[in-house]
């Protein structure tokens, strides 16, 4: 297995359509068809290639100041895990979290942050569920506009701590949309 990361202006036609069809397979029925994000584009991707160099996990990174409790956080967000049906269970989704864990190190990241309703494998890769309270951009994405201001618990929240800083309590204002 080999694990490359990829800024998301240097994505090809090609390599497009394959991570279209791997996120349209993980994620059925409702992954859009003519594009390889929900609503925003990330801003690089880390890939899972196969022995023979085919893509089998994928996930996004989007990098991003967040307030938390009134303090700016670095905040490395991961967004749409997912690895081909016949390979999952091997370990690869774990692998492509501690990579992306890897890649923080020296790096100016707080904190990683996802959204999962099954918690069971982030928690083994040292996730914690967050209770904040969340302020975020909504956008429609069926016409990809902005449809105004979230404000609420996310029960899927979670977020691990991957340099000095703890998570604290209090609202967390994403600065943005919620991937
Ligand atoms: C979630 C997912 C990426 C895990 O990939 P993987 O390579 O199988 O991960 P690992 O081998 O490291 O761990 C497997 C464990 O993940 C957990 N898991 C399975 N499906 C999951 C899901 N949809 N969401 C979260 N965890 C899941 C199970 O506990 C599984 O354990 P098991 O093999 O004993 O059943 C893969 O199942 C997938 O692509 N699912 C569809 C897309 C998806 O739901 N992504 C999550 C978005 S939050």
């Amino acid at each position: 297995m080999k694990i490359n990361k990829i800024f998301e202006m240097d994505i090809h036609d090609g390599m497009k359509e394959e991570i279209q069809s791997l996120l349209s397979e993980c994620f059925q029925p409702d992954y859009p068809t003519s594009r390889i994000y929900y609503k925003q584009l990330p801003h690089a991707r880390v890939l899972a290639l196969n022995e023979e160099g085919v893509l089998v996990g994928h996930a996004g990174l989007d990098y991003r100041v967040m307030n938390v409790n009134d303090t700016p956080v670095r905040v490395l967000g991961i967004i749409d895990l997912c690895v081909a049906p016949r390979y999952r269970s091997q370990g690869i989704g774990s692998r492509i979290l501690l990579e992306v864990e890897s890649f923080c190190q020296n790096r100016k990241v707080d904190f990683l942050l996802l959204f999962a309703d099954q918690k069971g494998l982030y928690e083994r890769n040292g996730f914690s569920s967050a209770h904040n309270k969340c302020r975020w951009l909504k956008i429609n994405d069926q016409n990809q506009t902005t449809i105004g201001i979230g404000y609420e618990y996310i029960e899927e929240l979670m977020i691990k701590e991957v340099g000095e800083r703890e998570w604290p309590n209090g609202d967390l204002d994403f600065l943005g949309y919620l991937y």
